[in-house]
């Protein structure tokens, strides 16, 4: 092919074409609308009047639902807030003022949390913000590297937490195995060092096609007597509504008894009445039903840029069994290349580096594509661009 003629082509289109952030369309939005339209009146729901104050911990029966999203048990789940994000940034507050029963994080010279790659840019952003250091880790395909990561967590003393999306992970859409996360309590276990597990398991029912479910860590932590060890997160962002949905944050009854005082002074109460409209609506629409209808959605999505990277066959990618991302992986020393002529052509990507800490993906050639949020037409051109460019800033390294 011949890609500088095809690059003049498309250029004269003048594109506005986003494959960056990981957002469910708008027709998966609309699978969720009912949650809008309830007719029922919520001022008391369950023996509760929703319209004050309380249930700091969130209402049970959204607890429930929680527990069943991320296959806990209930009593370990909150329901709190519109988002598991801003609930990280609340724990790593509280690590940082009152922690975890070894002393405020802000009272060490230095915080450093391992940080799997290729990884979520918001992790990192989160780490960045507080000052924590930032240690990379590889991914092996079946959760984090083991050896490494016993390695560092043994060498350096700084070390308190690591970050893991245990199931789809963003972006490389791996799922750990039983083993790995078996691995990670021996070594985060030691309760003398305090360490956490930040476990965000935001992909927890996104499956693709039918998939088990991912084993429930909190079971396995209490085995080996370990489980104040694990903080979970998770959230009905890509359920029901991104951004007027429920997060969630999962812990030990210690853990929970050591956060609900920092977190009670940051708040009376959750929206109730939004966590009522989500139990009202799953009453009727069955979860793993309504994740299907999203799988219906999206699958299309996922098989175009498989099909389209495969007709060329540049590179390698994933091709996950769920999740939200898929992840292009360049020869060395290209994806800044690839993403800065996609840009000339109106296809913005998420930017080289993203998938790293600092921004700094010392290879160049991690591309994250998030084909969600666009229309098939939409992701179809936006792939003929993505491998037209791909296509050139290959045989410009070539001559
Ligand atoms: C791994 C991961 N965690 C958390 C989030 C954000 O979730 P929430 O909307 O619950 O803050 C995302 C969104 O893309 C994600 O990929």
């Amino acid at each position: 092919m011949d890609y500088f003629s095809k690059f003049e082509e498309l250029k004269s289109e003048n594109l506005s074409l986003d494959l960056t952030r990981g957002k469910p369309s708008s027709d998966q939005l609309d699978l969720s609308n009912s949650l809008m339209e309830t007719s029922e009146n919520l001022a008391m729901f369950e023996s509760l009047d929703l319209r004050n104050y309380g249930e700091i911990k969130g209402i049970d029966s959204c607890r429930d639902l929680g527990a069943k999203i991320l296959n806990c048990d209930k009593d370990l789940v909150w329901a709190g807030g519109n988002s598991s994000l801003s609930l990280m940034s609340q724990f790593l507050t509280f690590l940082f003022v009152q922690g975890n029963g070894g002393g405020p994080w802000s009272n060490k010279e230095r915080i450093s949390v391992l940080c799997p790659v290729p990884g979520y840019d918001r992790h990192f952003k989160l780490c960045e913000t507080f000052g924590i250091n930032m240690i990379s880790v590889p991914l092996t395909g079946r959760g984090p590297d083991l050896g490494e990561v016993k390695r560092l967590v043994e060498t350096d003393e700084s070390i308190r937490g690591i970050w893991c999306v245990p199931k789809y992970s963003n972006p490389t859409g791996e799922v750990y195995s039983r083993d790995t996360i078996e691995g990670l309590l021996d070594i985060f276990g030691n309760q003398s060092r305090k360490n956490i597990i930040f476990w965000d398991n935001a992909y927890a029912v996104h499956d693709l096609s039918n998939q088990p479910p991912l084993i429930d860590i909190f079971s396995l932590a209490q085995d080996k007597k370990c489980e104040d060890s694990v903080v979970q997160f998770g959230s009905t962002s890509k359920i029901t509504f991104a951004g007027s949905g429920i997060g969630y944050i999962a812990m030990s009854k210690t853990n929970q008894e050591l956060f609900l005082p920092f977190y009670s002074s940051l708040m009376i109460g959750p929206d109730k009445i939004n966590q009522a409209k989500h139990v009202i609506f799953f009453k009727d629409v069955d979860l793993m039903d309504h994740m299907k209808k999203h799988a219906e959605i999206i699958k299309p999505k996922f098989d175009l840029v498989i099909s389209k990277l495969n007709s060329q066959s540049l590179g390698k990618w994933t091709a996950p069994d769920g999740g939200y991302f898929l992840l292009y992986e360049s020869d060395n020393g290209m994806a800044k290349r690839i993403i800065s002529l996609a840009e000339e052509l109106g296809l913005k990507l998420t930017p080289a580096g993203a998938t790293h800490p600092y921004g700094i993906d010392e290879e160049d050639k991690y591309i994250r594509i998030a084909p969600t949020a666009c229309s098939l037409e939409e992701l179809d051109k936006a792939m003929d661009v993505f491998l037209c460019c791909i296509g050139l800033a290959s045989e410009e390294r070539r001559n």
